[in-house]
């Protein structure tokens, strides 16, 4: 049987890669993502490539739009076997100076997009009782902590530890749902330009964003950083071998490690 992904985030970066790689296994696809433009640049593409694929413009901080996706994609391919809930954004300035409108947009896509992707589809897939695997995107910035995008952080270490009750949870239930949760360092996207997406209400009228501060290659530059990062393409074959061998952290950036040990290690003491 035709296996079939959704991935929210899909017309750019990291969706993107990873809906042409399960396109690659001959998958069935469903593009869900705000940005119609790319959103239907990808499915143009993707079908001249023979893609059997879906596409839903939807924004996963809505709960009825989420919903509506788990139900477009069982109407239209009868099942779903991997959910990507990998729709993310960023936006960065001292904690203190962030605004109401900045926490309910990041946790609103970050997090509650992750919630709302798994109240829709977890009890399909248990009904459907078919192997079925959720991947969550996190990041390297959701298993470390420190000074810089705090906003960020916090919704990505919501990420690393809602992917942990699940996966727990549904091993308690001797579900046939694996969970996945990628921690990515920098990969090459569009991610620092975030702001294309935020909506009207949630805007800072006022404000000017000030650029990222958050380096990890130390450079105090991240665009430069982030530009030289790893290729979606890469993140993508790393997601897939995770679903194979059953990985639940997926580390693209392993030299990061020594600063998640650190972390642990300064807990601990
Ligand atoms: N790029 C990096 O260095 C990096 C590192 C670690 C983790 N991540 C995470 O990877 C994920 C993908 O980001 P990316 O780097 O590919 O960035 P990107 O900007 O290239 O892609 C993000 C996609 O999410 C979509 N999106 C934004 N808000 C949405 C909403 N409300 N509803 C539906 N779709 C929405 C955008 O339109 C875009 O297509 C994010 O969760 C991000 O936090 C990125």
């Amino acid at each position: 049987m035709q296996k079939v992904a959704v991935i929210t985030g899909a017309a750019s970066g990291i969706g993107r890669g990873l809906a042409e790689r399960f396109a690659a296994e001959s998958m069935k696809i469903v593009l869900a993502d705000v940005e119609e433009e790319a959103l239907a640049e990808l499915e143009t593409d993707l079908k001249s490539k023979g893609v059997d694929v879906l596409t839903v413009k939807m924004d996963v901080s809505n709960a009825a739009d989420v919903e509506n996706l788990a139900a477009h994609t069982l109407d239209a391919f009868g099942a779903v076997h991997i959910l990507c809930n990998n729709a993310g954004v960023v936006c960065s300035r001292p904690i203190w100076e962030h605004t109401v409108a900045d926490w309910e947009w990041v946790l609103g896509v970050n997090l509650w997009g992750v919630i709302h992707g798994i109240r829709a589809f977890v009890p399909r897939m248990l009904a459907q009782g078919d192997a079925c695997h959720i991947v969550n995107t996190a990041s390297i910035l959701g298993l470390i902590g420190g000074g810089g995008t705090g906003i960020y952080k916090v919704s990505k270490h919501g990420v690393v530890v809602l992917s942990e009750a699940l996966a727990d949870e549904l091993a308690q239930k001797g579900a046939n749902i694996q969970v996945h949760v990628l921690c990515p360092g920098w990969v090459s996207t569009g991610i620092l330009d975030s702001d294309r997406n935020r909506p009207d209400a949630l805007q800072n009228p006022d404000m000017e964003d000030p650029p990222l501060q958050q380096t990890l290659g130390g450079s105090g530059n991240a665009r430069a950083e982030m530009e030289a990062g790893m290729s979606p393409a890469r993140v993508a074959e790393h997601v897939y071998n995770a679903i194979q061998n059953g990985t639940f952290y997926i580390h693209t950036h392993p030299e990061y490690k020594a600063a998640i040990r650190e972390r642990m290690e300064r807990i601990l003491e």
